[in-house]
């Protein structure tokens, strides 16, 4: 039977679509746009079923779900976008992929959470994603949720975003918020293993389970760690806030491809942190640290790739 992976072009779902095709398991990507899906998948594209779907257009998801045992459900938005809202897309849609599922009588269901997500939380994204994973835990599907901190890895949206502003910025650079957030980042190929062993390990059945690297950084941390993998050195300045909101105002109604929205500068507020790690806890495993080795990756944009990102929206790697 066939895996079904959602939201399969992006960053965590073009690797999981990977690695299970280099498993040899039937895998099926559902996609916005095909374009994307050739961009990302082509090493896998003669050994992986691509298929369109919109998560807001419940009628599209049913070809979807054919002859499929097990859905790994990643389609979420960090950034609301035209009519893509979180309501629309995080919560409901992720509604309608479950009710799809559940209608061609697919039994397993891992959905992809967030580390703090919360129904309760005045954050609009995070409440979003703590009514899916809400939805999800109310149903009759065999369950279970995944809850990463920060992701990184090539293609993260996240730590890719400090290093194409450094690759720009000269000489000062912006300390969001003091710097003081707390992450936990962890690396996009233990996330993945995680979900994979998800699929064949039924104690995960029911659980939500927080996913997060081996060291708990500040932001301040994060930027000089960045820098340091890039080579480079600015002047660190703290800047509130409140302050940084009317600028990224500016940014998102100019850039289609704008790094930052107002909402997720609230997320800011929130600690990202895993005090109880299911990598280590429940899989054993020994989470990649946000280290120098494993982030060269940072080193990888050209000032063209950063101006098609920021200006165009372009997907760049
Ligand atoms: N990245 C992180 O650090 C992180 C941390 C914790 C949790 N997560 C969760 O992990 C999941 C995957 O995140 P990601 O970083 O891989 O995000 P991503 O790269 O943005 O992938 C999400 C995919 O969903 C697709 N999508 C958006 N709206 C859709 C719609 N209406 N119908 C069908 N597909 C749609 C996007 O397609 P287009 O490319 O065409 O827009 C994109 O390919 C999300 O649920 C996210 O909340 C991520």
């Amino acid at each position: 039977m066939t895996i079904l992976v959602t939201g399969a072009a992006g960053y965590l779902g073009n690797q999981t679509v990977k690695k299970l095709a280099a498993m040899g398991r039937p895998v099926r990507a559902l996609v916005r746009k095909r374009a994307k899906a050739a961009l990302r998948l082509a090493d896998v594209a003669e050994r992986v079923e691509i298929v369109e779907g919109d998560v807001t257009r419940p009628g599209s998801l049913a070809p979807a779900m054919r002859d499929v045992s097990a859905v790994i459900h990643y389609v979420a938005i960090a950034m609301e976008k035209g009519g893509q809202t979180y309501e629309s897309v995080n919560y409901q849609g992720t509604v309608n992929v479950l009710k799809a599922a559940q209608s061609a009588g697919v039994k397993r269901f891992i959905n992809m959470s967030q580390n703090g997500a919360s129904s309760e939380l005045p954050y609009r994204f995070l409440a979003s994603k703590g009514r899916a994973q809400e939805y999800v835990a109310a149903s009759e599907m065999q369950w279970t949720a995944l809850r990463p901190s920060a992701i990184f890895g090539p293609q993260d949206e996240f730590f890719n975003t400090f290093a194409r502003l450094l690759k720009i910025t000269p000489l000062v650079f912006p300390l969001i918020g003091g710097g003081k957030a707390e992450f936990q980042p962890v690396s996009v190929y233990d996330v993945v293993e995680a979900v994979l062993r998800c699929l064949d390990d039924d104690s995960t059945i029911g659980a939500e389970l927080a996913l997060g690297g081996p060291e708990a950084l500040t932001l301040g941390e994060i930027e000089r760690r960045v820098m340091a993998a890039m080579n480079t050195r600015r002047l660190l300045v703290p800047v509130p806030v409140p302050l940084l909101r009317p600028a990224v105002q500016v940014m998102q109604a100019l850039l289609p491809g704008s790094p930052v929205s107002t909402s997720l500068l609230d997320l800011l507020a929130v600690a990202n942190t895993v005090p109880d790690n299911a990598l280590v806890n429940h899989f054993g495993m020994a989470p990649i640290p946000f280290a120098d080795e494993h982030i060269q990756y940072l080193n990888d944009h050209s000032l063209g790739d950063i101006f098609a990102k920021f200006l165009r929206n372009a997907t760049v790697n």
